[in-house]
């Protein structure tokens, strides 16, 4: 076994690639910088700021100027050191706020800034719960901390805490939004343990600009086997985790290709779990008697069978659940199929912090921030989390800690000698739960408030020594009297002391505006209902169906088409006296039949439909008049005696619908799915832009596209269909056609018909074309639409989630993500946000190239592992 063990440490260069992004959803700051100061790196052409406004003790040093080297990255210049104070905080209100997902990076070098060449140690926290320890071995040691984080509240809080080891700083602050659909799991902190960027020659890192999220990714330096490419990964940004085209352009292989990859990692910890990411992408263009092909394990679970990195997409694989072990494995061995050896791009592992922990009541936190804001409170430990944990707790707080899965609040406030000035702030009144609230002996002015009277469990009130004016509210004063309150206001000379002062005469705003909050929050959540309510009807008769229809565009005079008539006998002949029946349609059943050598499809209309006659009569009327190939022909009808029948050419491989459902056995490629698609998108286009009037089919699905011996694909079924007058100009029906599931909701709501309702019914076609699904999937309690279900599972970038798994991966990415995109527009509730047929026709033959490469059999050699250890860095321990 060949063990290739690897160091690694933080290089102090960074990469210079530029691409335009902007960097909204970052917040960069450089700590120990001058106050309000700010500039642009370099390298990575971000801003950063100074750390005013974002924390309030501390003082600021540069490092010793020996050590600032050019080489040096500018954040780690200067420092911001916290001498004073047990715990002291970072206070960062990002844009987005609480249930957002952020990266949020703290970096430290201490650079011997204090000049007494003694590197400290001290813990890391985030918010109320420990991150990790920070320790810095010498004076040059980088140190980088980086965790994932969901946010509890609106605001991140990143503590430094004295461990008696040495003064607490910090150099680099730096938090990036992240799509809140990437790196999920039900954990509130991922912290980083290992990001590498396997197969790179450069030596660099590569982040911000060439990684979206400002990630870093460091080399990896291996005697693999490098593959590359020059091209652009992922062009399109489909893959949520956006791994940078630069990292995911290299990958490697084992050199000797009979070998399995086999990456470990051991933590210090034995009971750490981790996530693991494994992006992967194919930077070679493979022959056509080539395949790649493996299977992925974790920790001997299976985590991917078969599997084929996609050809210039990203591809990410991560552990559906945490793993963890004294010793790590993944091992990644290719497949008998397989001609050529596995590969990997990038890997990200990251360790579960579980926050157990939970922060004081937001609303207890919001009127603290506040409180401490207008008065400009200075006291201890008034940092951070104003209850927790309970060591930090801030002065003259008490907090009540009921029980592990309820957050502590907030029950007594004591600011007495506190030089608070101004009047009594309103935050006090959202101290809901607070017992007793001492403001005395400051220089508050103005009236005592009416709302310190919905404090409801207040039982101590002093407001003594202060410069109040005014009476005391009424409500107050009766609680004082029956002794439920003790209320204390003395010293204050403006204050009428009696209790028999008139009240005072200024408006209670309370009184009204407390029916009138309440009448507006009436309205709302009636609008709010009825918003619902009518939602839920539309999508209830999304599908409805009728057969019914408008009269309009249909004559009803006899039939004038004397053409390719057939007597009822000649029918009975052709059909060998109505012998084999093909299959059963919505107005009767439709028989094979023989004419003049050829198969043929009869439909038999059955006698009973009186609507069946007008579809008829549109079917045969609008037939006579049009010719696509990519359109069933008409080859003659017959009407004689309430005997309607039509002949169609003969669909030898029957209806779409039978092989999307699995009625067919036969499991058509993704090259088929895509011509299919291609000809029926063709087949409508030509009725929507190629006839004069152009035609509405009004009845696109699956089992009403029909598919030759070649399998081409032709629409057939015009019963319903229409021709307008103009084009471009819609009609009012008075009835609603079509099938459930295909339906187009606008036209549904609106009853304007136009072609952009085929637009709507072909994306839904697509969708299952893609994904193999019905169109709405039923459960006891609900019904899904397909465009809601995908339209998700785009957003997280989840292909192989998509794609009908019947294909076993076997579909090109590319097209896989187009088509599926041009099926979600097409399905857009909206028909002016729906492409028109010749637009997705377009789109379509530009997806309609390529081909998966045949599986070739390949002799297995014998397994030699090539094991990479990814324990280059020491993971931190566990708490
Ligand atoms: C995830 O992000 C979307 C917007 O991108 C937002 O609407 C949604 O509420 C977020 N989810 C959570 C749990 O915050
Ligand atoms: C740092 O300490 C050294 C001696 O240990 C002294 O010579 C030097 O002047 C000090 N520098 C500063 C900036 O205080
Ligand atoms: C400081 O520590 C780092 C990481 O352990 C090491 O790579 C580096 O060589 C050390 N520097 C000095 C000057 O000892
Ligand atoms: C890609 O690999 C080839 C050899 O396999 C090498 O010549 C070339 O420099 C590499 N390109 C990059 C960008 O690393
Ligand atoms: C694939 O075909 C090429 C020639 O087209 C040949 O040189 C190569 O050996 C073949 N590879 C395999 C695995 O059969
Ligand atoms: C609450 O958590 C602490 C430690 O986190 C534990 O010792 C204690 O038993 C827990 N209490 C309850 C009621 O679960
Ligand atoms: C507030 O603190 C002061 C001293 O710090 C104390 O005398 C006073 O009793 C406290 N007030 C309440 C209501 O506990
Ligand atoms: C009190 O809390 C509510 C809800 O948490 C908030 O909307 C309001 O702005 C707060 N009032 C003050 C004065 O902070
Ligand atoms: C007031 O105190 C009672 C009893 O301690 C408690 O049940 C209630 O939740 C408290 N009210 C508020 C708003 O905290
Ligand atoms: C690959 O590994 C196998 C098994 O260890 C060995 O027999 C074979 O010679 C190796 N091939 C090369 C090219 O080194």
């Amino acid at each position: 076994m060949t063990c290739i063990t690897l160091l690694f440490w933080i290089s102090i260069t960074s990469c210079v690639f530029v691409q335009a992004q902007d960097q909204s959803g970052f917040i960069s700051i450089d700590c120990g910088i001058p106050d309000d100061s700010s500039y642009t790196d370099e390298k990575t052409n971000m801003k950063y700021v100074s750390d005013l406004g974002y924390v309030e003790s501390g003082t600021s040093h540069s490092i010793v100027s020996d050590l600032q080297t050019t080489s040096l990255e500018r954040q780690f210049q200067n420092v911001r050191s916290f001498p004073e104070g047990k715990r002291n905080c970072y206070n960062i209100k990002p844009q987005q706020g609480i249930g957002f997902k952020y990266l949020i990076r703290t970096r430290f070098m201490y650079g011997n800034y204090d000049n007494i060449s003694r590197t400290p140690e001290f813990d890391l926290y985030l918010g109320v719960n420990l991150w990790e320890p920070v320790v810095l071995v010498n004076e040059t040691a980088i140190v980088t901390k980086e965790i994932i984080y969901t946010l509890p509240s609106d605001h991140i809080h990143v503590c430094v805490v004295d461990k008696n080891k040495g003064t607490p700083f910090l150099s680099v602050l730096e938090v990036r939004f992240v799509k809140n659909n990437t790196y999920d799991t039900p954990y509130e902190a991922l912290m980083l343990g290992r990001r590498w960027d396997f197969g790179t020659t450069s030596n660099l890192q590569v982040r911000y600009k060439d990684d979206f999220y400002d990630r870093i990714w460091m080399p990896y330096k291996s005697n693999m086997k490098i593959l590359n490419t020059s091209l652009t990964i992922d062009e399109t940004n489909h893959n949520g985790f956006r791994p940078a085209s630069i990292v995911m352009r290299t990958a490697i292989s084992p050199g000797n290709e009979s070998n399995p990859l086999t990456l470990t990692w051991s933590p210090d910890d034995p009971r750490s779990k981790f996530y693991v990411y494994m992006h992967f992408a194919e930077v070679q263009k493979l022959q056509s008697n080539e395949t790649r092909e493996f299977d992925i394990y974790v920790n001997d679970d299976l985590l991917a069978e078969n599997f084929r990195p996609f050809y210039l997409f990203t591809d990410t694989r991560s552990t559906p659940e945490p793993v963890g072990r004294t010793k790590n494995e993944i091992v990644i061995r290719k497949t008998d199929l397989s001609t050529l050896p596995p590969i990997i791009n990038a890997i990200e592992i990251y360790q579960i912090n579980e926050f157990l922990q939970l922060p004081t009541d937001q609303q207890d936190v919001d009127a603290m921030m506040k409180i401490k804001l207008k008065y400009g409170v200075k006291k201890k430990n008034w940092q951070g989390d104003p209850c927790v944990p309970v060591d930090y707790i801030w002065e003259g707080l008490e907090c009540l800690h009921s029980d592990n899965n309820t957050s502590p609040r907030l029950i007594s406030l004591n600011l007495t000698s506190s030089a608070l000035t101004g009047e009594i702030d309103p935050a006090f009144a959202n101290l809901t739960s607070t017992n007793k609230l001492d403001l005395s002996n400051n220089s508050l002015t103005g009236e005592v408030p009416d709302f310190l009277t919905s404090l409801v469990n207040l039982t101590v009130l002093n407001l003594e020594g202060n410069k109040l004016i005014g009476s005391i509210p009424a409500k107050l004063l009766e609680k004082s009297k029956d002794g439920s309150l003790s209320l204390r206001y003395g010293g204050n000379p403006g204050l009428c002391q009696s209790s028999s002062c008139q009240p005072t005469t200024k408006k209670k705003k309370s009184g009204y505006i407390v029916p009138l909050v309440a009448a507006v929050l009436v309205l709302l959540v009636l609008l709010i209902v009825l918003a619902l309510f009518c939602h839920f009807k539309r999508r209830s008769r999304r599908g409805a169906i009728s057969n019914k229809m408008s009269t309009n565009g249909v004559n009803t005079g006899p039939l004038d088409i004397a053409k390719r008539y057939f007597n009822y006998s000649e029918v009975v002949e052709v059909t060998n006296n109505f012998e084999r029946v093909l299959g059963k349609g919505g107005f009767g059943k439709v028989y094979h039949g023989v004419l003049n050598g050829d198969q043929v499809a009869v439909k038999v209309l059955s006698e009973e439909s009186a609507q069946g006659y007008k579809e008829f009569r549109a079917e045969v009327e609008l037939l006579m008049r049009v010719h696509h190939t990519n359109l069933t022909s008409l080859i003659g009808y017959c009407n004689e005696d309430n005997h309607m029948s039509l002949i169609y050419e003969y669909m030898a491989n029957g209806n779409l619908g039978d092989y999307l459902s699995g009625k067919s056995s036969l499991i058509l490629s993704w090259e088929e799915r895509l011509q299919i698609s291609l000809d029926a998108a063709q087949g409508l286009e030509y009725l929507h832009y190629g006839c004069k009037p152009p035609i509405v089919h009004r009845d696109v699905k699956p089992t009403n596209i029909l598919l030759n011996e070649k399998l081409q694909a032709k629409i057939a079924d015009f019963g319903l269909s229409r021709s307008f007058p103009v084009e471009g100009t819609s009609q009012i029906s008075t009835v609603v056609a079509g099938t459930i599931g295909y339906l187009d909701p606008e036209y549904y709501t609106t009853r304007q018909m136009n072609e952009k309702s085929d637009v709507y019914s072909f994306g839904v076609v697509l969708l299952e074309v893609v994904t193999g699904k019905p169109a709405i999937s039923r459960s006891r309690t609900q019904s899904v639409h397909l465009s809601d279900e995908v339209g998700s599972m785009l957003a997280s970038g989840d292909i192989r989630g998509i794609v009908d798994q019947r294909l076993g991966g076997r579909f090109e990415a590319g097209s896989a993500w187009k088509i599926t995109e041009i099926a979600l527009a097409c399905a857009s509730e909206s028909s002016a946000k729906r492409p028109t047929m010749s637009e997705v026709v377009m789109e379509l033959k530009k997806s309609v190239v390529g081909k998966v490469n045949d599986r070739d059999s390949y002799r297995d050699g014998p397994v030699r592992m090539v094991t990479m250890n990814l324990d280059t860095e020491m993971v931190p321990k566990a708490r």
